[in-house]
């Protein structure tokens, strides 16, 4: 078929057609909506899986109902703690002056006026320009100087002028894992305070599939504050239908084995299904899709896949790094002990302390507990045995 109708789209957060087995999780939002329009609470929501399992898209697709009711939405997402603590920092100001402005926009109040105040400190004292709110900063609130402090302040503000109007602020953090230490800190005592004093104010994030240790770790008292989900693979069901709906909408099907197939090669993992999908819509020359189709479009699928969602991740290893994963790899996809790593380079494990940091920071591995390490994407097991092969 004409690759100019293909319904399918590999690639990190490019909405799909279908989105696929996620109905309870859309529930838990939707849900977390109507209660706040309620005047009534909730907790924030956190996701956590691999990367390709779909919560980024998720996530896209909780700020685009929370922007539809109303809600005030400010986004962060992992890469923007690449440019340092002081730069996240600041987009979190410049996000929380835009979302002011827009309520703004919809009347002013009493209370409103005041949280644009101390939104203008807040901004003002990260160095925030640039972005006017109508309103002068507010002396006295959000400009402690100390970051915690002011951003409890700032969200306090902006949530109880919400709340008059059965409205909500709430932070999409897209790779929590990945923000500095204080960052996370100060969110989670924010929400805290949120939830303790009814202020409508959630964090939605999502995260590798260890985000609710890291969280545990950093305050006590995180477990309390989020509905956890673990986003995984889809199952067969949800997989089929995933490749079928969006074929079906252009009169395209499946034959059966050829479904099977595709299936088979995708492991129920989203990102696979699109590349797969993709690969059977490039390979089949009629509007039903054969089983010779599919062969072809397995081999071409899982090429594409070995040209960029494996290699970008082997491509940002240092030489040290690659062994380290090469050692990896031997144990599958269950992850490896780090003291079995070491025994198999004939290391001490101190010294491969540094080159195990490195690959967390790069998101190509993580820890699921402690002395463990597993990769961040599935199958990536297997692409490493295949090119160091
Ligand atoms: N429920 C779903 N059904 C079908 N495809 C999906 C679904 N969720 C995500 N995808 C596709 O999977 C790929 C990865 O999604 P993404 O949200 O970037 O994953 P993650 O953020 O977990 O790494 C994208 O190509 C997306 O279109
Ligand atoms: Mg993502």
């Amino acid at each position: 078929m004409h690759s100019a109708s293909d319904p399918y789209s590999p690639g990190a957060g490019r909405t799909s057609y279908e989105l696929a087995g996620r109905n309870a999780l859309m529930n838990d939002f939707d849900l977390l909506i109507s209660r706040v329009a309620a005047g009534r609470t909730d907790r924030g929501i956190v996701l956590h899986g691999l990367h390709g399992v779909g919560k980024t898209v998720l996530l896209n697709e909780f700020r685009r109902r929370a922007e539809n009711t109303g809600f005030l939405v400010v986004s962060l997402e992992g890469r923007d703690a690449e440019g340092g603590p002081k730069a996240i920092r600041a987009k979190l100001a410049r996000g929380l002056l835009q979302a002011g402005r827009k309520a703004n926009s919809r009347g002013n109040t009493a209370a409103l006026a005041a949280a644009l105040g101390t939104i203008a400190s807040f901004a003002a004292g990260l160095q925030v320009s640039g972005i006017d709110v109508g309103v002068g900063a507010r002396n006295g609130r959000g400009d402690s100087g100390a970051f915690a402090v002011d951003l409890e302040e700032t969200v306090e503000d902006t949530a109880v002028a919400l709340a008059e109007r059965k409205s909500a602020l709430i932070f999409v953090v897209d790779e929590l894992q990945s923000l500095d230490a204080g960052l996370i800190s100060a969110l989670l005592a924010v929400q805290h305070q949120a939830g303790q004093r009814d202020w409508p104010f959630y964090l939605i994030a999502a995260g590798l599939p260890n985000l609710p240790q890291v969280l545990n770790q950093s305050q006590r008292y995180a477990e309390g504050l989020f509905t956890y989900r673990s986003v995984g693979a889809l199952d067969r069901e949800d997989s089929a239908a995933a490749l079928a709906i969006p074929a079906q909408e252009q009169g395209v099907t499946y034959d059966p084995a050829a479904m099977d197939l595709l299936l088979n090669a995708a492991g129920g993992y989203p990102y696979f299904l699109q590349e797969y999908g993709s690969a059977a819509w490039e390979s089949a020359p009629h509007k039903r899709i054969t089983a010779d189709d599919a062969k072809i479009a397995v081999e071409i699928g899982r090429a594409q896949l070995d040209q960029g969602f494996f290699p970008m991740r082997w491509r940002r290893a240092t030489k040290a790094e690659r062994e380290f994963l090469r050692l990896m790899a031997i144990d599958g996809a269950g992850g490896s002990s780090t003291a079995t790593l070491a025994a198999r380079a004939g290391k001490k494990m101190t010294s491969m302390t540094m080159t195990r940091g490195s690959l967390i920071r790069k998101g190509i591995i993580y820890a699921p507990e402690l002395g463990q390490v597993s990769f961040t994407v599935p199958g990536m097991a297997d692409y490493v045995r295949r090119v160091s092969g």
